[in-house]
């Protein structure tokens, strides 16, 4: 089966694609978008569950979103139809870093796409460039909570401890204006919603032809998770507003 299948599959039941309950991902839009009038921007939108909540409390907000997923574009645009919100979203189906708008954004939100720009730093770097002066910004990204093992680091990258990726972010011109640290029930609940939505769906189609192959990739992806980063990975989204003075 194709891997956005898979990852349809996967998110079914946890649309935002990152280790945050509902109650979170709202306190961090509410802190990201306080006036309820911003124009949003989101890199790496995926099926831009981030800018359809904001877009559903906030009725003076409007929102682009960009992705090189198309099935998740196309998920994304369905689902504002679907709740009335299609006329204030606007999607971009190509490279984050090759987006260009003519106004820039009062906030730019990027969760869990740092892989996509090269790390945290320079999804930053990605963001200030569309940032309006006193925009704000909402990351989110993998620290570790414990030292990774080879096989972590491989699959998730070169980060950080918590302490030093912040630190690491406040020295690039950043303040952090709130912050959430993803706990071990919101970690634990996105594994378990993934790997189990695609457990579930072989389990539901058992004349499927990729069936046993679905099964199989749901126990592969649960093992590496118990075996090769459940114990080490931790994930921190941070609003942000640059800090006077830096450049
Ligand atoms: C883990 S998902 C997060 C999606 C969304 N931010 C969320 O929190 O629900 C990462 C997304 O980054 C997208 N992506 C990867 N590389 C990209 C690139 N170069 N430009 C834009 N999007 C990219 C993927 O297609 C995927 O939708």
């Amino acid at each position: 089966m194709h891997r956005e299948e898979i990852s349809r599959i996967a998110h079914a039941g946890h649309p935002v694609k990152a280790p945050l309950g509902d109650d979170s991902v709202r306190d961090l839009l509410r802190h990201a978008l306080p006036r309820g009038d911003e124009r949003v921007l989101d890199l790496g939108c995926g099926t831009a569950e981030w800018l359809l909540r904001a877009l559903a409390t906030r009725p003076g907000v409007r929102a682009e979103g960009v992705d090189i997923s198309a099935d998740a574009l196309a998920l994304a645009r369905d689902a504002a139809d679907e709740r009335g919100l299609g006329e204030r979203l606007g999607l971009h189906h190509r490279p984050a870093e090759e987006f260009a708008a003519k106004e820039p954004f009062d906030v730019v939100v990027s969760v869990g796409a740092a892989h996509a720009f090269g790390g945290l730093l320079p999804t930053l770097a990605a963001a200030r460039a569309h940032l309006a002066p006193s925009g704000r910004i909402l990351v989110g990204d993998g620290f570790w909570e414990r030292p990774p093992s080879p096989e972590a680091v491989d699959m998730l990258g070169d980060l950080a401890p918590l302490a030093d990726t912040v630190e690491r972010v406040t020295a690039a011109g950043w303040t952090p204006v709130h912050g959430h640290i993803s706990t071990r029930q919101e970690l634990d609940a996105y594994e378990w919603a993934c790997w189990g939505s695609v457990a579930a769906w072989a389990l539901d189609h058992p004349d499927h032809p990729d069936s046993a192959e679905v099964l199989e990739t749901a126990a592969l992806r649960r093992t590496e998770w118990l075996r090769s980063y459940r114990d080490s990975f931790g994930f921190v989204c941070l609003v942000l507003r640059r800090t006077p003075g830096t450049a």
